[in-house]
């Protein structure tokens, strides 16, 4: 049985994993911060994801490690906030690469969350891994920060990879589909702002089987962005899901009263206004097929509440399934 620890298993993206592998028949154990959750997939381990104590046990010849630790990042972004976002991606990251320096058997790999955010603003040219500009602002120094953490220490019995993920389409609550559905469906789901910022975005189902993807293909290594290849205009985006929800007509949405929203509902608009142009050019050269490559497509099913045909197998006979 193959061992697979997830720090910061507990949330949307460590769940999906944590059920996936576990059907896989894999040992799946998520350190967390918060041991009360008994109905979570995963065995449970306490950790502060700060400092080196019995966790690390855990660790001890895993197959693989998957670190997802971060304050979300969806709210004001003040002073408290943004050192809050920091230091929770960090210090985890750290004190990993530290236990994994420690240990006798260390993980194969190491899979650590980062985001597709890293990349500036782009209207018209695609970001991929080795081409891609980085931006600049308070979230891509957090991405920066980030991606340093992976790489600042000497492993070299740990293939590392950085999860360079946008916006993840799945059903969990409070994650962003709901959310988005739920304003559709009040008639309010038309474009944001000019509609014309790309937006990249990835459904579930192939973020947990493009990750499962970078654990087996040992030739996977640095920075991997987990993105559908076709990412669309913020407009497209809105009329898919209208479509998809079989709402006629939405609102739009313009910079000024959205700039309003945010403030009321504590978030920021560089969440939806940023053009987002990232392309998964490693996966595809790697030949990873997606099963949601378009976004009508990838809306339908979760609007319809299609199971996750990753179960199903025999129905999707691509040829990297792992
Ligand atoms: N969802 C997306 O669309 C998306 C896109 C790009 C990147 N990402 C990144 O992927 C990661 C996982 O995303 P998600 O949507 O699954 O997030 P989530 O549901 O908010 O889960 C985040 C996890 O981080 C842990 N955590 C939070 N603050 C921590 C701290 N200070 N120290 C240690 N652990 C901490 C929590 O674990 P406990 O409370 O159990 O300890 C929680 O399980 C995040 O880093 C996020 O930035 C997500």
């Amino acid at each position: 049985m193959k061992k697979l620890v997830i720090a910061g298993g507990t949330g949307f993206l460590g769940q999906a994993l944590a059920r996936h592998f576990a059907r896989k028949n894999w040992q799946v154990t998520i350190l967390t911060r918060d041991t009360r959750a008994a109905t979570l997939a995963g065995r449970l381990v306490p950790w502060d994801g700060r400092t080196i104590g019995p966790w690390t046990a855990a660790l001890e010849n895993a197959h693989a490690l998957i670190n997802l630790c971060g304050k979300s990042v969806n709210c004001r972004y003040h002073a408290r906030n943004r050192q809050a976002i920091l230091e929770s991606r960090i210090a985890p990251t750290r004190v990993l690469a530290q236990a994994i320096q420690e240990l006798e058997k260390p993980p194969a790999v190491w899979l650590n969350a980062a985001s597709a955010t890293l990349y500036r603003h782009s209207l018209d040219t695609p970001m991929d891994e080795t081409e891609g500009e980085i931006g600049h602002g308070f979230s891509v120094d957090v991405c920066r920060a980030w991606e340093a953490a992976i790489y600042e220490s000497q492993l070299p019995r740990t293939r590392r990879v950085a999860l360079r993920t946008s916006m993840v389409l799945g059903h969990a609550k409070n994650s962003v589909y709901p959310i988005l559905a739920r304003i559709a469906r009040c008639g309010m789901g038309g474009k944001l702002g000019t509609g014309q910022q790309m937006v990249s975005w990835i459904h579930e189902t192939d973020f947990v089987r493009a990750v499962a993807f970078a654990i087996e293909d040992s030739d996977l290594t640095g920075p991997l962005n987990l993105t559908a290849p076709a990412p669309v205009r913020n407009h497209v985006f809105m009329q898919s899901l209208r479509q998809a929800l079989g709402i006629p007509f939405g609102l739009p949405h313009f910079k000024p009263l959205l700039e309003i929203a945010a403030w009321l509902l504590r978030t920021e608009t560089e969440l939806t206004l940023k053009s987002r142009f990232a392309v998964p050019a490693k996966l595809l050269a790697h030949r990873f097929v997606f099963y949601y490559p378009f976004v009508d497509e990838a809306l339908a099913a979760l609007a319809s509440n299609t199971p996750d045909p990753s179960r199903f197998p025999e129905l999707h006979l691509l040829p990297n399934e792992p």
